[in-house]
């Protein structure tokens, strides 16, 4: 966790303004027939023409743009040829801009077609989960008051959090100290401090939290085989509040 110079939260929040640009753009493209493929190349294309840079591509050997999980798949899904989504699909697009050098990251769980309650309900429970925790995301207090904000929304409608994958900081790496687990107790991690950046980011299943990694070493995958959804925004912290900057 490291404090912002004034000059660095000008360029997150234009790197937020990228990322929600580019989600809500790959939200016009989800529809039956499109493959996950297709859709990595036009959001690929949207951010590059936006004036960002694509920092999922290449980081760490992942060889796409977007992340795109669908159904049973939590997260990290390899964009594929082969995968085309269909009525009744959830598809979770992840994503992350760089700007001048500055990272955003942010992940929606969006459907395809009209799709069952039960997902539906799984969806919005998940972006519940995301506002309650931030309820409890201030300076001086512990990280571990946002944690398990979100573990017990999760719970209370019977579903569980995945304890493999966490959100994080974020600024000039994709990937930043502290470590935010969506699961624990309130007297756990640090303390907040002012004008930090940091990814927040429940991953929920509907059924039970255990999780798969797939042999691509990239995809995971819930072991029961039940869908799990994902909502993720990059926030700053100030001593005013949480300003949220992919949204
Ligand atoms: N956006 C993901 C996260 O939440 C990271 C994607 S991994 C990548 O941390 F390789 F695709 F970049
Ligand atoms: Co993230």
């Amino acid at each position: 966790m490291r404090t912002l110079t004034p000059a660095e939260i000008v360029l997150m929040r234009k790197a937020g303004a990228l990322t929600r640009d580019a989600l809500n753009y790959a939200e016009t493209l989800v529809k039956p027939g499109i493959s996950t493929y297709e859709l990595d190349k036009l959001v690929e294309k949207f951010i590059i023409d936006s004036g960002g840079t694509p920092s999922c591509l290449g980081y760490e050997g992942y060889p796409a743009s977007i992340c795109a999980s669908v159904n049973e798949m939590v997260v990290h899904g390899i964009p594929s040829k082969e995968v085309i989504l269909k009525e009744g699909d959830i598809i979770s697009v992840d994503l992350c801009v760089t700007y001048k050098g500055y990272i955003a990251d942010a992940a929606r769980t969006f459907p395809v077609g009209r799709i069952s309650f039960e997902k539906a309900k799984l969806i919005e429970v998940t972006k519940e989960c995301f506002f309650e925790g931030i309820k409890h995301l201030q300076v001086g207090h512990r990280l571990g008051e946002l944690s398990h904000a979100i573990q017990v929304h999760a719970e209370k409608n019977g579903y569980s959090v995945v304890r493999e994958l966490a959100g994080h900081g974020v600024g000039k790496e994709m990937h930043e100290p502290p470590t935010i687990c969506n699961y624990g107790k309130e007297t756990s991690g640090p303390m907040v401090i002012e004008n930090v950046t940091l990814a927040i980011e429940p991953m929920i299943n509907m059924g039970r939290k255990e999780v798969w990694l797939l042999e691509d070493g990239w995809g995971v995958i819930t072991r029961d085989g039940k869908p799990s959804a994902h909502y993720e925004n990059t926030v700053l912290v100030t001593k005013d509040g949480v300003e949220i900057l992919t949204i």
